[in-house]
């Protein structure tokens, strides 16, 4: 009974009602706007000198490199022209050590080598062609030379950007922590040991990775207006929409065609209210945040990421273990005064480890509907190596982590309504779809979280029932690849049109 009552009174903590829920929405409002103000702001409303998403009918040959979580992914991309296009690539886990390097250039130089063995093993052909070239012809603009890939490079990561392949880092997030890198720009230090290799290849683009989706949506599924935002939910969370520009009135720095009136912006709502004037925050929140490489900021991100909501619940899980009065994953037969003895969970069990729980085992918690729970009772087996699960223990597992989750994706609903209200495409007078796509391991695997995001949409002042039914939420699958090869040619037109 107590572990029941403990286990309800856990979860109540992690209710964010639909009252909270509007708040929140209101408030992602005004912080929207205070970023497309000025700098410095808790969002950061980043001009992305990206003036127009895609039809569906480009078309060409482009590489794509994608840093921003536990992967890197390195890419060529066949657009077709007719909202298909072929994807050849490869992936590496990031070594940790790189994580926090010492130096930039030891993270990038991991990077560029990653790009030569992935032309080595893919376009051999490109690879020879270039180098015979190099060495017979002396072309005084290499740039210009067809055998060069252009290279969009998606960094997904808080960037300054003052051009379509410029951008100083403003800082890590999602565990990453190279303080010689803040302040640089990151597609020269790509640059430059891409050339250390003699590698044919161009930086062209320079490219958040909801920005990419954002792209990458509109080329797949292109409507009369095109996606209004690109969303990820992944380890890390974050946002790309279209502005107007007369909305935008924090100058901008480079050059940008005016034409289209509009731009994406890279909202990094991840830092959506640091300050905390909305966000829940439960002692297990306030735990994380102190333990983490970047205290009080990304504050959003660490109440709605995978990266954190596994920590989240591991921490809220040890209170549960630690408290006497509670029977949760006990050894019946122990006696000990200390906990851990108490428990019938191996010493070695990854949770007594900071980070230990994968959000992963929440995707399976959440899926599991048999009687017995005994898909998730094997996982808590195998996984986080407790002994024999009991039912009523597997079950206060599966209420605990089922409520971190649905806090997450209400409050992820709370950031998309905020942007589509802000982008006023619910007041227009049709029924066309207003069209998001999103990507991340949360989307993709934690399941009913797009119906949990639909179900607070529906409360939500401003979108109610018939906005949440012409909102149209759809994953774009390798969406940062796809979109990062998009405004590489996008960026190949404007190199164009500057030499001719
Ligand atoms: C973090 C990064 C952001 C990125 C997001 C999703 O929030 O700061 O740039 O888009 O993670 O990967």
């Amino acid at each position: 009974m107590a572990l029941e009552a403990q286990t309800k009174s856990i979860v109540a903590q992690f209710d964010y009602t639909d009252e909270d829920v509007n708040k929140g929405v209101k408030e992602f409002l005004r912080q929207m706007g205070e970023g497309l103000e000025k700098d410095g702001t808790s969002m950061s409303q980043i001009p992305t000198y990206v003036t127009a998403v895609p039809n569906g009918t480009e078309k060409g040959l482009y590489m794509a490199v994608d840093l921003g979580g536990t992967n890197f992914r390195v890419c060529s991309i066949q657009l077709n022209g007719d909202t298909t296009f072929n994807l050849t690539y490869t992936k590496v886990a990031i070594p940790k050590e790189l994580m926090v390097a010492k130096t930039a250039q030891q993270l990038f130089a991991f990077l560029a080598k990653q790009i030569e063995l992935f032309l080595r093993t893919h376009h051999e052909e490109h690879f020879e062609a270039h180098v015979r070239r190099r060495l017979t012809v002396s072309s005084p603009d290499g740039y210009m030379d067809e055998n060069v890939f252009r290279l969009g490079f998606t960094f997904s990561f808080p960037v300054q950007q003052s051009g379509i392949n410029k951008g100083t880092l403003i800082r890590w997030t999602k565990g990453f922590d190279i303080p010689d890198a803040i302040g640089k720009d990151v597609c020269a230090l790509l640059q430059i040991e891409i050339d250390r290799l003699h590698l044919p290849v161009r930086v062209a683009a320079l490219v958040n990775d909801t920005v990419g989706t954002l792209m990458a949506r509109s080329y797949t599924s292109p409507g009369k207006t095109g996606a209004v935002l690109g969303a990820i939910f992944g380890t890390g969370t974050n946002g790309a929409y279209i502005e107007k520009l007369e909305n935008l009135k924090k100058p901008l720095t480079g050059e940008y065609d005016k034409s289209t009136g509009d731009m994406v912006i890279n909202t990094e709502w991840g830092s959506f209210d640091n300050q905390l004037n909305v966000l829940p925050n439960t002692s297990w929140d306030i735990q994380l945040d102190k333990s983490s490489v970047n205290p009080g900021i990304q504050m959003y991100e660490k109440r709605v990421s995978g990266m954190f909501l596994g920590e989240i619940l591991r921490l809220a899980l040890l209170d549960l273990l630690k408290d006497p009065k509670v029977s949760f994953f006990k050894d019946e037969n122990s006696s000990s005064n200390d906990w851990k003895s108490t428990t019938n969970i191996a010493e070695d069990s990854s949770i007594y480890t900071e980070w230990g729980i994968d959000t992963a085992i929440m995707s399976v918690a959440a899926a599991d509907n048999t009687p017995e729970l005994s898909v998730l009772r094997q996982e808590l087996e195998s996984t986080l190596h407790i002994h024999s699960p009991a039912h009523d223990d597997a079950e206060a597992f599966k209420a605990i982590a089922g409520a971190v989750a649905r806090r997450a994706a209400r409050l992820a609903a709370v950031a998309i309504a905020a942007v589509v209200l802000q982008t006023g495409q619910l007041s227009a007078s049709n029924d066309e779809p207003v069209d998001i796509g999103v990507d991340g391991s949360l989307v993709e695997h934690y399941p009913y979280f797009r119906e949990m995001i639909y179900e607070a949409l529906r409360i939500i002042d401003g979108v109610g029932e018939e906005g949440a039914k012409r909102i149209r939420i759809g994953v774009a699958k390798d969406g940062s690849g796809v979109g990062a090869a998009l405004i590489a040619l996008v960026a190949a037109g404007m190199e164009k049109s500057t030499t001719t």
